[in-house]
């Protein structure tokens, strides 16, 4: 019998970045708003819109700064919007357009990191801390990412070790939560709880995000490892969307439909519509012109035919 599951989760909808970032087809930035305005109809807490990088890293994000202003619009101001910022130019611009909350990103591996964001992680502290620095000043909350924290594409396993470090510089930076990034799908159950009760260890469960792709088909099962350690906060992407440019092979984030399906079949409470989030997803998988990843989706939609 599953023991001591959390009451409540915090889910944060990655979609409209993590989702869209690796795609082939480029949206308009008036579908990615329209797909923002449905998400924003779901009671998602948190939607991440999207990333204040280099438009020739990742074209699929070059239209940040309208995007955001679009989205600002649209949503209802309880909903927090992050965006990623890799840099002080990103900075610079996302100040300007008005975010209030920015991603700070980084990883365990320099292999990693040097194809993301053509630096090593040591040079991506000292970038973040100056960014940091300026947020606090400025009063922009911030969230720190970890990446390759249950493998990497090109070094493999990285230490549990390693990752501790990593997510205690993120704090020391004074990010209020850390998401801990399975960004190509690699991870295990049995790592998982190895790894989240050497987290619980060290830090505060109410600071600590789990963000699980599915590549390998483990991302629920992750989830519910991550629950039955008291770990409550996730990250997911509508209709399964995902991946990293930098990560070959890596696909989609857990879909958000495969969470809430499981949430609710242990009566954990979300906030969230499915229905709504259905019509979100059903949306941008027309205007992406691509079937859904999420096994839950995949059912609903082919016993409405
Ligand atoms: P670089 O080439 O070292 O940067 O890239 P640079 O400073 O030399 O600039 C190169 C050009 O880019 C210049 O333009 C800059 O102006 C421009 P040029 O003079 O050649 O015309 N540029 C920018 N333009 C707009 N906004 C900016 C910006 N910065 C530079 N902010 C850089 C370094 C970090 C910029 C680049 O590598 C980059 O943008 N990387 C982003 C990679 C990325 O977005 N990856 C995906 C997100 S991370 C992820 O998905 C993992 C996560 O989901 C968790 C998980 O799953 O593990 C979060
Ligand atoms: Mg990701």
């Amino acid at each position: 019998m599953l023991m001591n599951l959390p009451k409540k989760v915090k889910v944060i909808e990655v979609g409209p970045r993590d989702g869209l970032q690796n795609e082939k087809l480029i949206l308009s930035t008036e579908d990615k708003l329209q797909y923002i305005k449905l998400l924003g109809q779901t009671g998602l807490s948190t939607i991440e819109i999207t990333s204040f990088v280099s438009p020739k890293a990742i074209p699929q994000m070059g239209d940040a700064s309208e995007l955001f202003k679009g989205a600002d619009k649209l949503l209802s101001e309880s909903i927090n919007k992050p965006c990623l910022v890799p840099n002080l130019k990103g900075y610079e611009t996302a100040l300007e357009v008005g975010v209030k909350e920015i991603a700070l990103f980084s990883a365990t591996s320099d292999s990693f990191t040097q194809k993301n964001i053509n630096c090593s992680v040591e040079e991506s502290f000292s970038r973040m801390t100056e960014l940091a620095n300026m947020a606090k000043r400025d009063g922009v909350q911030i969230r720190g990412y970890v990446s390759t924290a249950f493998g990497c594409p090109y070094e493999g396993k990285i230490s549990v070790d390693k990752l501790l470090k990593v997510v205690e510089r993120f704090f020391k930076l004074g990010v209020y939560e850390v998401s801990i990034g399975d960004t190509i799908g690699v991870a295990t159950p049995g790592q998982v709880n190895e790894i989240l009760k050497s987290l619980d260890h060290e830090f505060d469960k109410d600071k600590l995000a789990m963000h699980f792709h599915d590549t390998r088909g483990m991302a629920t099962t992750n989830v519910l490892v991550s629950l039955e350690n008291g770990f409550y906060i996730f990250d997911s992407s509508s209709g399964g969307l995902g991946g990293c440019p930098y990560a070959k092979g890596a696909s989609g984030n857990v879909a958000t439909e495969d969470l809430i399906y499981l949430f609710n079949s242990l009566g954990i409470e979300h906030g969230v519509d499915l229905n709504s989030l259905i019509e979100a997803s059903k949306f941008i998988l027309e205007k992406l012109q691509k079937e859904t990843t999420s096994k839950f989706l995949k059912a609903t939609l082919s016993s409405e035919k």
